[in-house]
Order: structure tokens, then sequence, then C-alpha cells
């Protein structure tokens, strides 16, 4: 990454950005491809701030801007995601290792999930910005009580959360009942894929970061279990916790990003 480049924080909901955005003492609002970027300052490093919106297209397009009209040189993505790891649970953070588009499928010409004539399925995460990122999550997490506050995390029954590390599957479908989720699996199984977590963004971005040449990572807290009950509570846990968690953990990173 180029020292003075700035790091790109791209937040698929409005509240994770909003927490961002409170801990920016400088930020300037520009507005490229109908979205607004904040470029400014977190915790003294040089960062732009903006939402990407839901879903892959709309991750492409933001992390594509950031790079070539903001001069990003390293990308942070935060958002929630559904647990499907065994013992992934609400409240938990994954930091992606690598993803993969669970719904991209140009078979029999190519091979399942793979992305035509890049010959790979899954595109690694930076591995130093994601250990950066995993050392923040776990330092957040370890003391997560005083840091995010009990109140917030009873509510949904998270008492000790936990960190994992590994494969998440991105698609443009809001994974919602169990056995959608088990189907899932069982063909990325087949295939030699066992996600963690599934979301809507991570590896639309992870294919744009290697396509420039680019270091990313991705972090996403875990707001259900892609299951029949994965809607319920789901913009409150963005508000009351995942907001919270987001803040504290990219504040983190950032502060512990040289440049
Ligand atoms: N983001 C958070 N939960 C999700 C789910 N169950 N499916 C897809 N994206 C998600």
């Amino acid at each position: 990454m180029k020292p003075a480049a700035p790091v790109a924080i791209v937040a698929a909901m409005h509240e994770e950005l909003r927490a961002l955005l409170d801990a920016m003492p400088d930020e300037r609002r520009v507005v490229r491809g109908g979205r607004a970027f904040y470029a400014g300052h977190l915790e003294g490093r040089e960062v732009v701030a903006v939402l990407s919106g839901i879903g892959k297209v709309a991750a492409a397009t933001t992390a594509t801007l950031a790079i070539e009209a903001f001069g990003a040189g390293a990308v942070l993505f935060t958002g929630v995601a559904g647990g499907v790891g065994e013992g992934v649970r609400v409240g938990d953070v994954v930091v992606a290792d690598a993803l993969l588009q669970h719904d991209m499928d140009a078979s029999p010409l190519f091979p399942r999930y793979e992305v035509p004539l890049t010959g790979r399925a899954a595109f690694p995460a930076d591995a130093a910005m994601s250990g950066r990122l995993a050392a923040a999550a776990a330092a957040v997490l370890a003391d997560a009580g005083e840091l995010i506050g009990r109140e917030h995390l009873a509510p949904f029954g998270i008492e000790a959360p936990r960190l994992h590390r590994g494969l998440v599957a991105s698609g443009d479908r809001f994974v919602s009942g169990a056995a959608e989720s088990r189907a899932l699996c069982a063909a990325l199984a087949q295939a030699g894929h066992l996600p963690l977590a599934v979301e809507m963004e991570g590896a639309a971005l992870a294919q744009v970061c290697h396509d420039f040449g680019v270091p990313f990572a991705v972090l996403r807290t875990i707001s259900d279990r892609a299951d029949d009950s994965a809607h319920v509570d789901f913009l409150a846990f963005i508000r009351e916790v995942a907001s919270r968690y987001a803040a504290a953990i990219v504040r983190r990173f950032v502060a512990a990003t040289g440049g």
C-alpha cells in the first residue's frame, strides 16, 4: 500500500457508517456514482468512508470508485452476516480469510463457483491487513461487556462473543431459511468450500480489489444464523450491536495502521 493513500472504509449499513462518521472530526462529503464518500481522518489516519449499499453490484461499484476516484490504497469492509459455520453464533465476529460468490455458476463451461476466466472461485483477503483486523476484533471482543456495553448485548443473548477466521460466501440473496442455508452449504461443501458466514457484498469487493491489486479485509458481525428467524430483530441488532462493534473494531484497526 502507498503510505500516503487513504484507507477506504466501506460499510454496508447506514448505522455502521454513522458510528464511524461520529468519530471523524473533519470529513468532507463528495458524491460520486450516487454515493456519498466522506474523506477525512479517523484516529489521525487518512480515510475515506462510504456506504456501499446492499448486494454485489453496489459493493463492486463502491470499491471501484474508492480506488479510482479517491485513490484508496487499501479497502476495509464492515458489515453483518448470517452464521452458517458450526459454532458461529449471533454476536460473534468473522474476519474473512477468503471470499467466494455462492451464486456464481457458469457450469458446465467453468467449474461451479469459479469466476469465469479468472481460474479461481475464492479470492484471498490480504493476510497482513486481516491479521491486524483480527487482532483489533479479538481485543474488542475480549472486553465486549465494557466496550460495547452489557445492556446492548444481553437482549440478544450475547455473553462471550468469539472471533472466527475463514471463508465467507457472498450472493445476491438474503439467506433466511434453514433448508435454504443447508442446501447452499451442502453444495459448497461438495466443491470443497466450507463457509463460516453468508452475506451479500464481500466477494464482489474482493474481486475488484484483486483486479486493481489493492489489499483488502472484510469484517462481519454475525447478526443471524441464516435460518427461518434470520430477519427477526435484524435492524435492532445492527443499531444496538453491530454498529458499536464496527466503530470499536475499525477505530482500533485504523489506529494500528501505519502511514
Ligand atoms: N447479512 C446478514 N445476514 C444475512 C443473511 N442471512 N443472508 C445474507 N446476508 C446477510
